[in-house]
């Protein structure tokens, strides 16, 4: 296995993944795009949005490594790679998508942006303060990242539903599932978090329909949408006037429909909306490259690789 070649693909600190790759696999190439040296040595990638085609046009390549957990940026290529794509599973995410999603959640049930706005006021003025068990969270999306929020979640004491393409058996959280139960899962729904992989299904699901659906009558005043998954995900002019009509009472937004968010975009100044810049859960290099290289061992000794997506349904 140490005489081929690991390229890495990266617009996003390229470097890192590959000083780490490095120190891991001592005897191997490690190459970093654009330079390539001879395409045919290439029997790995590991990759964040690469160009269109590249992956396509090396030869000898076994597999591709997504450096997130979404696999949307690779899929965006017309003609994607015709090898497995194994995307990041790792606790190292899980762990840093666990706090973004718990913190949001708890601004937004400890009125955050109230005291805020108290405090800007130099208002000492003490809000109604309902119990998690009041509050229902509904979490789009129950995999690998929506599950350990949820189970999290639950043991702070918030009423948890899940919704996924098929139902899961998990004590403690309801599951709906299906394009048939959406409707009752948002219904009950008064903090929606929504950690769905971005493909043509779920592209644009955050909508007025969606928000129009969630609990209005529940103990915060109003539905919250905290979306961590992707910003295509969501139909910013449908969030907006959400907001203004009152079907969306705060909403936290992690990803946006186009990155870095516009200067002039509304969300920067909107008082009931908190922005972060796509980090919710960045992938580390010291945390992830040793996963990869374990897989690429185990692949060579003949093992299967694990977290391989499906082509078809694009997660
Ligand atoms: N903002 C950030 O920093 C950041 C960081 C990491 C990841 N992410 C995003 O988080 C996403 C989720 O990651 P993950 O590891 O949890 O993915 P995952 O394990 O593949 O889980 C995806 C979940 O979405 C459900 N789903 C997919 N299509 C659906 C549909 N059409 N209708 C209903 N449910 C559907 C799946 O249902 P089944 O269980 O039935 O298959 C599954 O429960 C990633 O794709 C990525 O875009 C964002």
């Amino acid at each position: 296995m140490h005489s081929k070649a690991v390229v890495v693909i990266s617009r996003w600190q390229p470097e890192a993944w590959a000083q780490e790759l490095r120190a891991l696999m001592p005897g191997c190439d490690i190459r970093l795009f654009p330079e390539l040296g001879d395409p045919t040595d290439i029997a790995y990638a590991l990759v964040w949005r690469p160009p269109a085609g590249l992956l396509r046009s090396l030869p000898n390549l076994r597999a591709v490594f997504s450096l997130g957990a979404g696999v949307d940026h690779i899929f965006c290529d017309p003609a994607p790679p015709d090898v497995p794509i194994v995307r990041m599973v790792d606790p190292d995410m899980s762990m840093r998508m666990r706090e973004h999603v718990v913190l949001h959640v708890l601004l937004h049930h400890r009125q955050l942006l109230d005291y805020r706005a108290l405090q800007r006021a130099s208002r000492w003025h003490e809000l109604l303060q309902p119990a998690a068990s009041a509050v229902n969270v509904g979490i789009m999306g129950l995999g690998e990242l929506g599950l350990d929020c949820a189970r999290t979640l639950s043991l702070l004491g918030f009423n948890v539903a899940g919704w996924s393409r098929t139902r899961k058996e998990v004590a403690g959280i309801t599951s709906f599932a299906g394009e048939i139960e959406r409707d009752a899962f948002l219904g009950r729904t008064d903090i929606l978090v929504c950690l769905l992989p971005l493909t043509e299904e779920t592209r644009g699901i955050l909508n007025r329909a969606v928000f129009e659906r969630l609990r209005r009558d529940g103990p915060l005043g109003g539905a919250v949408l905290i979306n961590a998954g992707r910003g295509e995900l969501q139909v910013e002019a449908d969030i907006l006037a959400a907001l203004d009509r009152g079907a969306l009472n705060a909403a936290s937004l992690d990803v946006f429909e186009t990155e870095p968010l516009p200067q002039d975009s509304p969300f920067w100044r909107h008082p009931r909306v908190v922005v972060t810049p796509h980090v919710a859960a960045v992938s580390d290099a010291l945390a992830l490259t040793r996963a990869i290289a374990d897989q690429i061992e185990a692949f060579e000794a003949g093992k299967p690789l694990r977290n391989v997506v499906d082509p078809k349904r694009g997660y």
